[in-house]
Order: structure tokens, then sequence, then C-alpha cells
């Protein structure tokens, strides 16, 4: 039996850790962030309908669009695909980005913000603010209005290995150098932008 390998303590401990998790659905920092995130989406009246139903209760891990580690109880996973209606709906207009709204999840693997006519994020609270979100693996940005300065505000997300920036308005020449600090990169999406190609700040082409 295995729950003879933990000292009473731990076990109390971890039952108590569990049972407050019960409770409270998630951890409170973190369901107050997913409201953050929320109003800045959709302002204070909520009428976008994929985040319609958040906060309607406490467990903020079975809100649409988000998942948690099932051990920690920690948000990983943040699916905000397409909540805008930008796509159906493009009068909306272009959404400056808050990165920093994203900080509290110090588990984050998968952050999806695709779809969203994302023109760029606000001064001061762009992407370098997440380096600090040392499980983020997945980042998806397809489908908005990223400009070439997205991708040194990308450069201290060092765990990323997957990374999607397929049409947005990257243009013009490409430093690889900005892509050298993603040494886990595995995957790198760049289709349907007008980059005309990628130099290396020593000047070689290639
Ligand atoms: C929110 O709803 C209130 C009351 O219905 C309305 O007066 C206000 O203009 C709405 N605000 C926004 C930003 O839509
Ligand atoms: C926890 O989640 C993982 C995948 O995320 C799954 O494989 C595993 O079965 C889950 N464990 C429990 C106890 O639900
Ligand atoms: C961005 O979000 C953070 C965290 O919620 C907040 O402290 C900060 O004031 C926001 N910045 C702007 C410019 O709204
Ligand atoms: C690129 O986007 C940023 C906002 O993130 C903006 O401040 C800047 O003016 C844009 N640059 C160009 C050349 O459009
Ligand atoms: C890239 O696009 C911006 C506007 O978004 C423009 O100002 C700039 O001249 C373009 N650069 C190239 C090399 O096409």
């Amino acid at each position: 039996m295995g729950l003879y390998r933990f000292s009473l303590p731990v076990a109390a401990a971890i039952m108590m850790i569990n049972a407050s998790l019960l409770v409270q659905g998630c951890l409170e920092e973190e369901r107050t962030a997913l409201l953050h995130i929320q109003t800045s989406i959709d302002g204070p009246n909520h009428t976008a309908s994929p985040l319609l139903s958040w906060g309607n209760d406490a467990r903020c891990c079975g809100w649409a669009g988000v998942s948690c580690d099932n051990i920690t109880g920690r948000v990983n996973e943040i699916d905000l695909f397409n909540v805008r209606g930008w796509f159906i709906d493009p009068s909306k207009g272009d959404w400056y980005l808050n990165a920093t709204l994203f900080l509290p999840f110090q588990e984050l693997n998968t952050l999806n913000l695709g779809w969203n006519g994302i023109a760029g994020c606000v001064a001061n609270e762009g992407f370098e603010r997440l380096s600090r979100l040392n499980k983020l693996e997945y980042l998806n940005l397809v489908l908005n209005n990223f400009n070439n300065s997205v991708l040194s505000s990308l450069k201290g997300l060092s765990s990323l290995k997957h990374l999607s920036l397929d049409s947005n308005r990257l243009n013009g020449s490409i430093d690889t150098k900005d892509f050298d600090s993603l040494s886990k990169l595995e995957e790198l999406y760049l289709s349907r932008n007008e980059i005309q190609n990628f130099v290396t700040s020593t000047g070689f082409n290639y």
C-alpha cells in the first residue's frame, strides 16, 4: 500500500491541499487572474460568448478553454482561440494585449491566442514579461496582426518548443538571431506573412 510510504503529517498535508482545491476548484490567484483576462477581452459587461461562463462558478479549471494539472491543480493550458470573434466581425478592431495578465500562471504549458486581431502588446507589457514561465512550451499566435517587433519580445521564452506566427504582419528581413535564445524550439511556423528573407546580424544571407 503506497500510503504507508508517507509520514502522517505529509499525508495530512496532501489531504488538506486536495480538500482546499476541491472546495475552491482552483487557486484563488489564478481564478482572479482569469477574470482579469476575461475583462480585458470582453469589457466589463462580459459579452463575448466563449467566455460567458467564466466566473459563473469557482471551479476555474472547468471553465471553457482552461485546463489544470491534475496533480498540482494549477492552470496549465489557456485556449483563447478566436474568443473575440474578430474573424467573424473585423469591425471589433485591433486588440493590444497586456501579456502580464498571464504572469500568475506559473505552470502554464500551452497558451493559444490565435485568431484574435491582436496588433501588438501594450507598451512594457509584452511577452518579455513572461520569461519566468519556464513551463511554457506551446504558444499559438496564428492569425493576428503582430509585426516584426514581436520577435524580440519572445526572446526570453526559453522553454518554448512550438511557436506559431503564421498569418501575421511580419515582413521584410527577419534576423535569425531573434530565435537564438529559443534553444528548445522544435516547431516554428511563419507562413503567410510577407517575409522577404532571413539574415543574421553578421550580414550573411541564407
Ligand atoms: C455595459 O452595460 C451597461 C448597462 O447595460 C451599459 O450602460 C454600458 O454602456 C455597457 N458598457 C459597455 C462597455 O458595453
Ligand atoms: C492526469 O492527466 C494526465 C494527462 O494530462 C493523464 O494522462 C492522467 O491519466 C491524469 N490522471 C488522473 C488521475 O486523472
Ligand atoms: C497589465 O496587467 C497587469 C497585471 O494584471 C497590471 O498590473 C498592469 O497594470 C496592466 N497594464 C496596463 C498598461 O494595463
Ligand atoms: C509594430 O507594432 C508595435 C506594437 O506592438 C507598434 O508600436 C509599432 O509601431 C509597429 N511597427 C510598425 C512598423 O508598424
Ligand atoms: C513592413 O511593414 C510596415 C508597416 O506595417 C512598413 O512600414 C514597412 O515599410 C514594411 N517593411 C518592408 C521591408 O516591407
